[in-house]
Order: C-alpha cells, then structure tokens, then sequence
C-alpha cells in the first residue's frame, strides 16, 4: 500500500499556535514530544513496506517544514499544492500521480495529520484488513468509529448489508454517508445507533477511485489531467466527504476501536491531556478559583495566572494572547481573517 498523509490543512482553530507556516500538524500537541505529522508517519511507516513508501501531500507553503520533520521521505514522494483546495483536489492529484507511476492497481491509504491514535498496532492491523478488503471488493473502504456524541465536525456512516469478514473486522455497505450534519441531524443519526463516524481514512484501489471522481467530479480530473498542478489556480475548494464519498455507491465500511481522537481545536487537549487542579495547563499556571480552563504557554518561562474564572481557553503564543470562551473556539476562524497579517 501507498499511504498517504493528507497534511495541507491551516489548523486555524488551533490558532495562535498553529501560524501560517506552522499548522497544528508540525506542533507536538499530544504530549509525545513529535509533531502530528511525526507521530502519523511512524505509524504509517510499517504499513508502506514493499511499496514505494510513505507519501505526503501538502501546500507549497510547508513543502520545505515537511521536508525538515520527514527527512527520510524521498522529495518525489511529497507534492505539493500551489494553494489549498481542500481534499477532494488532494485526493484526486494524488490519485493521478499514483496511476501514472505505478498504475490503476496500486493501492492507496489516505490518511489525516491530525489524529490521536491510542492503539497503534490494532490501527496497523485495522489498515491492513481494509487493504485486502479494498482489493477483493474493488470498493472505497472507509473506516467507522463509535461515535462519542452527537458532533457536528465529522462525517457519519450508515452501516447497511453486512459484506464479510477480513482479519478481525468485519465489513458493512454504507447505506449514508453524510459530512458534517447540522445539530438536529447528528442527535438522530446517533438516536438510531446505526450510525459511526467517519475517521477520514480511505483506502482502495488507484483505479476505482479514478473512475468514480470521472463520474462524479468530472472537471476535477479533466483539469488535473491536463494541467497538473497549475489547474489550482481555478479549481473549486471542496472536501473529498462533500465530492465523492456522499455521492458514490462504491464505499464499506469497517468499524474499529483503536482509541481515537481528531486534534481539531483547543478543546481536545481536553480529552488527551491529564487535568491538575481542575484545568488543563500546558504552562506555569497559578490559578485561584478556576475550573475546567486549558492553557498554553509557548515559553518555558512564562506564567499565566487566572483568578475567578472557569470554561476558558487562555493561549500565549510570542506576540499573541488569545482568551476565548471553551464553546466558542470554532469562531476563531472568523477574526482571523481581519489580522493583516500572521503576526
Ligand atoms: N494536501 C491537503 N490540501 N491537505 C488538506 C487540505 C488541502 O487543501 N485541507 C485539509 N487537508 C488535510 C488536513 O491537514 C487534515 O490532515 C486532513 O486533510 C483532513 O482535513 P480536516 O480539515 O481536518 O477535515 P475534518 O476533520 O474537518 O473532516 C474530515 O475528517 C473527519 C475526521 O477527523 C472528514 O473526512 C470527516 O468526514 C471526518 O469525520
Ligand atoms: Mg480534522
């Protein structure tokens, strides 16, 4: 197999530390010392054995930081995006650089830079049942999770006709596949308890993938097919979820438990790290009266005291100080934009 890290994303509601040149995915955020992008590599090292090894796909913009925290990657192995486009143009250029090198029968495993991976050798075994899986059904293997609460940030799977049984996995049709529902649809997917989240990994053969972004983003491909990565200039930003995965017939579903977690934003650290008086500090913190607060500081030396307070994220990042509501970390996204500049 060919796996390949998605590693594109801005990360923005990780800001301030995930910058313009240093998304989340080059932080170390969970408490290993690697970065995301590391700790995802050597996961996926064992799993590219016999292949022509680990691919990263990336903006141009962190081309050189991947290249610093991967240097063991061949350069051939890491293309880069003139602009962000999202997934779905991930995918598919991947997905064309694949079949041209190594043709329609290479298999291919894509997978995010920012999961939290509690059990690496059940992933490991995970991955490679959804790798035979991929090749004797010719279908789009995702792989579903327990879904934990009615979240609004994910994909959820609806698992159909039972398919079959591949190490200690077995195998569903998807029935549904919805990307990030609104609030109301999310509480009755999981109402129903036939529903997982999607983990944002897939795996399958180069050929069916081709054939189904032909039928179904169809000036996608004649653009990247003709102009490589030049067409970015014009192509539309959209997930992989979004173009393909809730339009195709061809997906299954393989539901594991390997203890797992998106580092989507501040709130998760929540979840991974320990908490020492009530809060979550990843810093000197002096608190008086102050409950349930995640902190970070960039500097060994600094201190943050908080007095009285509770539900807050307090970040202090060189030049920047960020103190926003725990329910409102999402919103970071919309001030961003009206920094001139990455400060
Ligand atoms: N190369 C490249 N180019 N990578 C990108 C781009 C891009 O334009 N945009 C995002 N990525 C990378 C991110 O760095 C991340 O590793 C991965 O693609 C997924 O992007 P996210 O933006 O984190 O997606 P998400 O978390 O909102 O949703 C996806 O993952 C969920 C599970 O974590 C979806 O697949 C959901 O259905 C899924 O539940
Ligand atoms: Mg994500």
């Amino acid at each position: 197999m060919i796996p390949v890290i998605l590693a594109g994303g801005k990360g923005e509601r990780f800001w301030p530390l995930s910058r313009r040149i240093r998304p989340k995915q080059f932080l170390s955020l969970d408490g290993t010392g690697q970065s995301l992008l590391q700790s995802t590599a050597e996961r996926l090292l064992p799993l590219s054995k016999g292949g022509p090894g680990l691919w990263v796909i990336t903006s141009a913009l962190l081309e050189n930081g991947v290249q610093q925290q991967l240097p063991d990657i061949p350069p051939e192995n890491i293309l880069a995006e003139p602009q962000g486009r999202d997934t779905a143009p991930a995918v598919a250029w991947t997905v064309i650089e694949v079949v041209r090198r190594y043709g329609e029968d290479a298999v291919i495993g894509f997978f995010p830079a920012d999961h939290w991976i509690g059990k690496p050798d059940i992933f490991q075994e995970a991955i490679k049942s959804a790798e035979n899986l991929a090749i004797s059904q010719d279908l789009i293997v995702t792989l579903g999770l327990q879904p934990q609460y009615p979240a609004t940030g994910y994909g959820y799977i609806e698992q159909g006709e039972k398919i079959g049984t591949f190490g200690d996995f077995t195998a569903y049709q998807v029935a549904q596949f919805t990307e990030k529902p609104d609030q109301e649809r999310a509480d009755q997917f999981l109402a129903t308890g036939r529903f997982s989240w999607n983990a944002g990994i897939f795996i399958f053969r180069a050929g069916v993938v081709l054939e189904e972004l032909r039928t179904y983003a169809p000036d996608l491909i004649a653009a990247l097919e003709a102009e490589g990565a030049q067409a970015y200039a014009n192509i539309e930003k959209i997930s992989i979820d979004y173009a393909l995965m809730e339009k195709t017939q061809k997906a299954c579903v393989l539901p594991v438990s390997f203890g797992w977690d998106d580092l989507g934003d501040w709130n998760s650290l929540e979840r991974l790290l320990p908490k020492q008086n009530g809060n979550v500090a990843l810093v000197r913190h002096l608190g008086l009266d102050t409950q349930d607060c995640i902190m970070y500081g960039s500097d060994e030396n600094e201190v943050i005291i908080t007095i009285g307070v509770q539900d807050l994220v307090v970040v202090r990042d060189g030049n920047v100080t960020l103190i926003v509501d725990k329910n409102r970390t999402q919103d970071i996204k919309k001030v961003l934009p009206q920094l001139e500049d990455d400060p």
